[in-house]
């Protein structure tokens, strides 16, 4: 090796070393406690990058390894990124200070991901106030109701389904994640295209709703690089939709405006709604309704999927909540005559399970947003920061929802946290399973209503056990980056 090489060389890698050690001090210089565990260039992200963890289950662990501040730092590489633990400035954050903090944190390339980028949670300003504002009126009451007609009509082919699955035998062994999205799938094929999804088909068939839910959420390192490092991505393109889910739905929705320009039958569905909205005179914009439909697809199936499933597990494991919540659906069906929209809100004790579960084990583990206005934070235990435009805030749901200064008992399953007289005493902003503010879920009450109507259905005709294949306690896997048990939540099924 010449010496001028070698001096060049090592030029080089003390001027990277001298950039790396600027760039990780940014929190000790702004006077923010730093998450242990910083590596030079990767900053926190090698627990994810070797699989050892999904992001999520990180924030909490740094949130709770870090008790006594109100705001601690990590690094995304070398770009910082401000981790708020006080329930005052999470509210500054998501609801008071809006406007300082309205875009959300995750981003997408739009040539990489053309249809994602047109998804509320990764619009902004004017865009995104209108596909809100459409959003709404999609899921108002008087649209709901009429979603109802149809999600009776899954409730029916999912007991179809269970029936025909335990006619040769007595109970069923069954993953509820593959069971439940089997039915949000079909759901959104019925009620959002009127489609028929097949998802409830003894075999996964190729080009169904159920067959494409398989690969989408899983976390890999084009995931991580898309997700997290977006200067990066700005470069590499890597798209989040699997190509195939794009192709997918364009096919879909281009079939569907083909069958929908012949036949002029009225349709009252979620893509009829969409397609109306995108007329410009004669003229569908293709590429905007099949965004809308693949927003519908990721929205619909994948959360509430996990929710139902956790909420499966936590009727296994607690046999005693389970029959309480059965007499409950089984004397409010036979109140209204049958499984009707008013019933489902009625089942005042279901509205607490679910509650006390999306608590326990929330679907979305981190709320992520960005700043796009300085503002000066200032956390109870006196840290203050003046926050700069470009600097993402993430909230630790998980967090927030398994501290014993807010929950007594957190890791105990107790839906009496969500009665009446208890609800009150809540500590404002500690609940987010759907996030608050002006960008809290949308699908909300949707979701919700789906969750009744389909837990309603089992506990009415079946009965819930936890098989010795589940791994309890539940741990979360780090190859998805929503919340999905390890090695699956397995249970039987059996008929009363
Ligand atoms: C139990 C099921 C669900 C859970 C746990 C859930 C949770 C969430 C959370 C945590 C957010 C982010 C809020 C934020 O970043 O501040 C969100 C946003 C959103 N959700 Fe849901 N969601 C569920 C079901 C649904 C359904 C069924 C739909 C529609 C079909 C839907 C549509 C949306 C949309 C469009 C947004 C973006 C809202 C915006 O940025 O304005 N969600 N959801």
């Amino acid at each position: 090796m010449s010496p001028t090489f070698f001096a060049l060389f090592a030029g080089a890698f003390s001027l990277l070393c001298f950039y790396l050690y600027l760039k990780h001090n940014y929190w000790k210089r702004n006077g923010i406690p730093t998450v242990k565990g910083c590596v030079p260039l990767l900053g926190h992200m090698l627990p994810m990058i070797r699989k050892r963890m999904n992001f999520a289950e990180f924030i909490r662990l740094a949130y709770e390894e870090n008790k006594d501040h109100s705001m601690v730092g990590i690094y995304k590489g070398t770009r910082p990124v401000l981790i708020v633990r006080d329930p005052n400035l999470v509210k500054t954050v998501l609801q008071s200070n809006f406007s300082n903090f309205h875009e959300n944190g995750r981003k997408v390339v739009p040539e990489a991901d053309p249809l994602l980028a047109k998804h509320p949670l990764f619009s902004y300003g004017e865009a995104w106030s209108t596909g809100r504002k459409r959003l709404t009126y999609a899921f108002s009451n008087v649209r709901l109701k009429i979603l109802f007609t149809v999600v009776s009509g899954v409730c029916k082919k999912f007991e179809d389904f269970l029936n025909r699955r335990l006619k040769t035998s007595n109970k069923y062994e069954v993953d509820l994640k593959s069971l439940f999205s089997r039915f949000t799938g079909e759901i959104v094929a019925n009620a959002g295209l009127s489609i028929e999804g097949y998802c409830f088909e003894d075999d996964v068939r190729a080009g169904s709703f159920h067959e494409i839910a398989e690969n989408t959420f899983e976390e890999s390192l084009g995931t991580i690089i898309a997700f997290h490092f977006p200067s990066i991505n700005r470069l590499l393109k890597l798209s989040l939709l699997p190509k195939s889910v794009d192709g997918f739905f364009r096919k879909v929705v281009c079939e569907n405006l083909k069958v929908r320009r012949n036949d002029s039958t009225p349709r009252n569905d979620f893509l009829q709604l969409m397609i109306d909205m995108e007329k410009t005179g004669d003229v569908i914009d293709e590429e905007n309704v099949s965004a809308h439909a693949v927003s519908l697809y990721l929205d619909g199936t994948e959360t509430t999927s996990i929710t139902l499933n956790f909420i499966g597990h936590d009727l296994a494991a607690n046999p005693e909540i389970q029959e309480k919540l059965r007499k409950e659906a089984r004397s409010t069906i036979e109140k209204h005559g049958g499984l009707t929209f008013d019933a489902l809100k009625d089942m005042t004790y279901m509205t607490q399970v679910i509650s006390e579960s999306q608590r326990l084990h929330s679907a979305v583990g981190i709320l992520q947003k960005m700043c796009t206005e300085e503002f000066e934070l200032q956390g109870s235990d006196g840290l203050t920061y003046r926050i700069k435009p470009g600097i993402e805030v993430v909230i630790s749901v998980f967090g927030l929802h398994g501290d014993p200064k807010y929950w007594l008992n957190p890791n105990v399953f107790d839906p009496e946290r969500f009665n009446d007289e208890k609800k009150q005493t809540i500590e404002k902003i500690t609940y987010l399973p759907f996030g608050e503010g002006p960008r809290i879920c949308v699908g909300m009450r949707m979701a919700l209503m789906q969750i009744k109507a389909c837990l309603a259905i089992i506990l009415s005709n079946y009965k819930l056990e936890l098989s010795p294949r589940t791994q309890v306690p539940l741990m979360i896997s780090p190859h998805n980056f929503l919340s999905e048990p390890t090695g699956g939540n397995w249970v039987y099924i059996s008929k009363l």
